[in-house]
């Protein structure tokens, strides 16, 4: 991230919570500001500290990002406004209670939130930037992406489709001078954590981050180059195992033909 390059960085969800650090943090790093998310006294009050602390200018967004026609109004700001640089597309909401016990409409609001929206404004964030000679776009995840057994699965699916989409989007983006990244947090210390009222026997308060460590180690992975940033697994090699197996999966995900175990036992007479 070069400082006497920055200009304007959008962040959704910076009412609270991780969006609203990485607001500070991108201000205290040179870029002014696009604060967006619901809570019009809340994004108020942290881009007036933002405006006071850094002198970076804060514009507020009041916009629900479960409605289609605010994202696109987004999406177009993104497309038309030449400053913009920087998405961080934070926001982002879980079920209490889990897909079974939560209404359709609800699981409608999480995925419009959680993936059309990032969808989107990803999207539209790569043209532009692509345009503008590069930018940075950074989609917030979730360690649940890989435990599905332990999460509700409209969530942690949500947060997997955002890292298929982030190394996607970095591959075909990579020569235009963009960066893409899915940061991925375990459990921080955010209302969101709070509401899922997890009990310290489930997941002891020593397993949950500060979100001033995770958005300092996301943006570290970012100047790193990382597409995917697990800000709580020590050990690298472990997930250079888990890149490893899938990508050596690659081969068989095309072959043709069904696998021998999955032919009907005359089929497979006549096949050998
Ligand atoms: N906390 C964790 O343990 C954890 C772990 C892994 C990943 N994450 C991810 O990190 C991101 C931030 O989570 P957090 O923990 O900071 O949550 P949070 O404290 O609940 O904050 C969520 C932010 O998203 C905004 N938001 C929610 N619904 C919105 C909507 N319909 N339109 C616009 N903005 C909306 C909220 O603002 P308003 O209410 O003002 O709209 C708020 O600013 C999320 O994507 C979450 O899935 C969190």
């Amino acid at each position: 991230m070069n400082k006497t390059a920055a200009r304007t960085a959008i962040v959704t969800g910076a009412s609270t919570g991780i969006g609203s650090v990485y607001a500070s943090k991108l201000a205290r790093r040179g870029y002014d500001l696009i604060m967006v998310a619901r809570n019009a006294e809340r994004l108020e009050a942290n881009a007036l500290r933002i405006r006071q602390e850094t002198g970076q200018n804060a514009e507020v967004i009041v916009a629900d990002l479960a409605k289609s026609f605010e994202v696109s109004k987004l999406a177009d700001r993104i497309a038309d406004d030449a400053s913009i640089a920087f998405l961080v597309n934070n926001a982002g909401i879980s079920l209490q209670g889990g897909m079974l016990q939560n209404s359709l409409p609800d699981a409608e609001t999480l995925i419009a939130v959680n993936i059309t929206a990032p969808t989107l404004l990803s999207i539209a964030a790569a043209r532009a930037f692509a345009k503008r000679g590069g930018g940075g776009i950074v989609n917030i995840s979730s360690v649940t992406a890989f435990a599905p057994e332990m999460f509700d699965g409209a969530y942690s699916g949500s947060k997997n489709y955002l890292i298929n989409l982030t190394i996607s989007l970095a591959g075909k983006t990579r020569d235009a001078g963009i960066r893409v990244q899915a940061a991925l947090p375990g459990p921080t210390d955010t209302e969101m954590w709070a509401r899922g009222q997890v009990p310290e026997s489930v997941i002891p308060r020593s397993m949950i981050m500060n979100p001033e460590d995770l958005v300092t180690a996301a943006l570290v992975g970012f100047d790193r180059g990382e597409i995917l940033t697990l800000p709580t697994v020590a050990d690298e090699s472990v997930w250079a195992a888990f890149e490893a197996a899938r990508q050596g999966m690659r081969t068989s995900l095309a072959a043709g033909r069904p696998a021998p175990r999955y032919l009907q036992p005359d089929e497979a007479a006549s096949a050998s």
